[in-house]
């Protein structure tokens, strides 16, 4: 059945960030029509996007309302009213990620419960309704604090390396698990349909900003061995299956220094650990996730050439009417994949777009990056 190929066909998205438009180029190579939802005029995915609609996403009337015009829904980001898209499930909208598996993904504990209940490997943790309870614990070992909801880019995140963090505590119900020291991270992507497919991209290195908090760069492939390279890929699908999820799935994970794997946390839509795969794997995850939720057959993720991705970041100290400074030298070398996602206003490291360095030298391409960080500034 080509369902999407009627004109009456329309793809629902909430949510109207990067990754939404990024969904939506794709979508437009396919004649998907979409529809979106966000509470900000200036999302952008708006401007591309067939219809929008501004709302909140996460006020179930206006997600009801939203998806009842919609075939097929999906999300870009996974802070979504799920009672909204139950009911629109059950008066026949298709809805990819399901519910049942947004519900889980989009809280810190339910998440951790289920890697705990389905062996999936994860660092010990022990949840708090109010974190101000630890400070009648002893101190034994360094911990990090995420609160359950409402955490991204590492904002709901607060290592506590001594007694004397228990002053700045996050608000609100959090868990508190083990610091895993000198751990290497790296993300897995993995898709499935409803036929049952299930195909894994090649593990990606995420390197983080020493203060930020935010991934300064990605290397992909990941520079490990092979055994771990399986190892990662086992346990992405083992999660998919477990969550009975169909779309993609993006899977944060440790290496430790013993070589344990243990997984961090995964997201149910594109990730920002996948954006080097528009230009540098035969098959986008973006184009992946339509595939999966529109049960297509899955694409290749044979990789075409080695990348290195930087996501382009608000400077410190800038706010206001964006300016990007460095753009026509960075132009001059090749292989330079440049993304602007039109944000109108920068922050201090606000995600604003990001580059793609390919080259079939992952050492070359990591050079050309850095060089790339230092010319190309975002400010105001
Ligand atoms: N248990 C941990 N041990 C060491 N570092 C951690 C741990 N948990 C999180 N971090 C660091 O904080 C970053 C952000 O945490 P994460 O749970 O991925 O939150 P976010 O939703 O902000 O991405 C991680 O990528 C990692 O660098
Ligand atoms: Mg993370």
């Amino acid at each position: 059945m080509q369902i999407f190929s009627s004109n009456d066909f329309q793809l629902g998205i909430l949510g109207g960030g990067q990754l939404g438009r990024m969904l939506i180029a794709e979508a437009i190579r396919f004649d998907i029509q979409t529809s979106v939802m966000d509470s900000d005029p200036n999302a952008p995915a708006f401007p591309i996007a067939n219809n929008v609609y501004l709302g909140d996403i996460k006020i179930e009337n206006e997600v009801y309302q939203f998806g009842k015009s919609c075939q097929l829904m999906t999300i870009e980001i996974e802070a979504v009213n799920t009672i909204a898209l139950r009911r629109l499930e059950e008066e026949g909208v298709l809805i990819f990620p399901q519910p049942h598996a947004i519900e889980i993904l989009q809280n810190k504990l339910y998440q951790k419960q289920f890697y705990q209940n389905y062996n999936i490997p994860t660092a010990p943790f022990f949840y708090l309704e109010n974190p101000l309870e630890i400070k009648e614990k002893k101190f034994l070992k360094p911990l990090v604090q995420k609160t359950c909801t409402a955490g991204y880019d590492g904002k709901g995140v607060f290592i506590l390396r001594n007694e004397y963090d228990f002053q700045d505590l996050l608000i609100g119900p959090s868990i508190f698990e083990d610091f895993i020291p000198n751990a290497l991270e790296i993300s897995v992507i993995v898709a499935k349909n409803k036929r049952g497919e299930i195909h894994c991209y090649p593990p990606v290195e995420m390197v983080f900003h020493p203060t930020a908090n935010l991934v300064e760069y990605l290397v992909c492939p990941a520079r490990i061995n092979v055994d771990l390279a399986i190892k990662a890929d086992e346990i992405a699908k083992k999660l998919i299956n477990s969550l009975n999820l169909i779309g993609i799935l993006a899977v944060e994970m440790f290496i430790t220094p013993e070589g344990e794997i243990l997984v961090n946390e995964s997201a149910p839509r594109p990730h920002n650990s996948g954006h080097h795969t528009l230009e540098s794997s035969f098959t986008s995850q973006y184009e992946q996730h339509l595939r999966a939720i529109l049960n297509l057959p899955l694409g290749s993720v044979q990789k075409k050439t080695d990348a290195v991705m930087i996501n382009l970041l608000g400077e410190p100290g800038y706010s206001g009417k964006v300016k990007y400074l460095g753009i026509e030298e960075v132009l001059e070398i090749p292989g330079v994949m440049l993304h602007i996602y039109g944000k109108k206003e920068t922050r201090p490291f606000r995600k604003m777009g990001h580059i793609t360095i390919l080259d079939s030298n992952v050492d070359e391409a990591l050079s050309k990056a850095n060089w790339v960080k230092n010319k190309l500034k975002v400010i105001a």
